[in-house]
């Protein structure tokens, strides 16, 4: 069996597990091109088989010689198809680390349950030695249940209905798109979701089973961006999330002083992921910001990021992790760099279905996209059979 890339809409309906081994592999080179960090012996993170959890999992293995323990929720190899890319990402994941004797283990569960909480307690306790140094929380989900309760985040504007354009990676179109206001319930439900209620959560059970190391660090990924995207991210019902994670970041940091734990909203920039290429009227957005950072030798995907993140503002040589006045980390920065926004909005300024190919860095918002999921490495041979004893031996 071969298997190419079946797209709808902007969902993968399915991957190529040779290709996620290249995906992560490429992430690993990619650190190991750099230099050495800090040791950072044990550290958790919940949503690591994909995106921002994902890089950071790579660039700590890599480069801090952690342990890591990651929670995310991902489909196997099934009679039903091929699985989904991060349960892949998962597997090799903790290839990699364990050929540097390092552990490494894979939860498969629901994040979002306290059971699972507990769940992930007792195998920490059974299976690592000493304490959990670092808590990443990096979920991106379009629901939460919590026991009789479930929740749906949705994507929209607080007030006004935004006019915009989106890519459809299916029919690689640029074709009109609008968004309406979110309802205050909607507004609520999002922030049940994508907020910082089960950060906390997360960090209460995590202290009250005494895994957490006095000083211990714990973040969680943000995004903000400019004005332009405004009505439909900051301002809107996924802005209104990430205002409730941050105040969850100040609400952990008051309740565990006495351990001084730092928890710290990590603002980073937009890219393409699995989660991000459903944000309605944001996607030109992100291929122009492709384009231009591309041009200033500024572009970075989520594992340029998270070496960023963890040499010079988590643990930079200084000591203290580097905050701005709000006490988040902002990796963030180069994309808002006045002259990058300039040339964003001078290329957005215009845009039209017959033009985006020039505007925008399609191709290369495409090729991360195909990436994902394991497609569009020029040196794997997607005609070629896939070896199914080497697929069966694979565990996450
Ligand atoms: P992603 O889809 O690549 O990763 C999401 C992770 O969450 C996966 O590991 C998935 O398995 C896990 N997950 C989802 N639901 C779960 C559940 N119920 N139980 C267990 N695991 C679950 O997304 P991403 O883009 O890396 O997003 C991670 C965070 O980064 C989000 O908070 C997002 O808002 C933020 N962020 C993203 C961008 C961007 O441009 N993509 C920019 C800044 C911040
Ligand atoms: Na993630």
């Amino acid at each position: 069996m071969s298997i190419s890339p079946l797209l709808s809409g902007n969902v993968a309906r399915n991957c190529h597990p040779v290709g996620c081994q290249a995906y992560v592999q490429q992430q690993v080179d990619y650190i190991n091109s750099l230099p050495k960090l800090q040791t950072i012996k044990n550290v958790l993170i919940i949503g690591g088989s994909s995106g921002f959890g994902l890089a950071s999992r790579v660039a700590l293995t890599q480069s801090c010689h952690s342990n890591s323990l990651s929670v995310s929720m991902e489909r196997g190899p099934s009679e039903k198809g091929m699985g989904s890319a991060g349960w892949y990402n998962n597997v090799f994941a903790k290839q990699q680390a364990e050929a540097l004797g390092l552990r490494s283990d894979n939860i498969i569960a629901d994040a979002f349950s306290l059971e699972t909480m507990q769940s992930t307690v007792d195998y920490f306790k059974a299976n690592y030695a000493g304490k959990i140094d670092l808590v990443i929380y990096s979920l991106a989900s379009g629901k939460r249940i919590d026991g009789e309760q479930t929740w749906f985040s949705c994507l929209k504007t607080a007030e006004q209905t935004m006019h915009g354009y989106s890519l459809n990676l299916e029919t690689d179109s640029l074709t009109p798109d609008q968004v309406g206001p979110a309802s205050q319930d909607e507004l609520e439900a999002t922030a049940k979701v994508m907020g910082g209620e089960p950060w906390l959560q997360w960090i209460e059970v995590l202290a009250n089973a005494d895994l957490l190391n006095s000083g211990c660090k714990t973040l969680a990924f943000s995004y903000i961006g400019p004005e332009l995207t405004a009505p439909i991210y900051r301002d809107g019902s996924i802005g209104f999330a990430k205002q409730n994670l941050h105040l969850h970041a100040g609400l952990i940091n008051t309740k565990f002083r006495d351990l001084s734990i730092q928890a710290m909203p990590c603002v980073a920039k937009a890219l393409v992921t699995k989660a991000s290429v459903f944000i309605p009227v944001m996607s030109p957005y992100i291929a122009a910001l492709y384009d231009v950072m591309k041009h200033k030798e500024l572009h970075e995907e989520t594992i340029q990021q998270a070496y960023r993140l963890l040499s010079e503002h988590l643990f930079p040589k200084s000591g203290e992790a580097q905050l701005d006045d709000e006490g988040c980390l902002r990796i963030d920065d180069w994309e808002l760099r006045e002259d990058v926004q300039a040339q964003v909005n001078k290329q957005l300024d215009g845009l039209s279905p017959e033009n985006f190919k020039q505007r925008l860095d399609y191709q290369g918002y495409k090729q991360s996209f195909l990436q994902l999921n394991g497609f569009g490495f020029e040196h794997i041979d997607y005609s070629s059979e896939l070896d199914s004893q080497w697929l069966a031996q694979l565990r996450p």
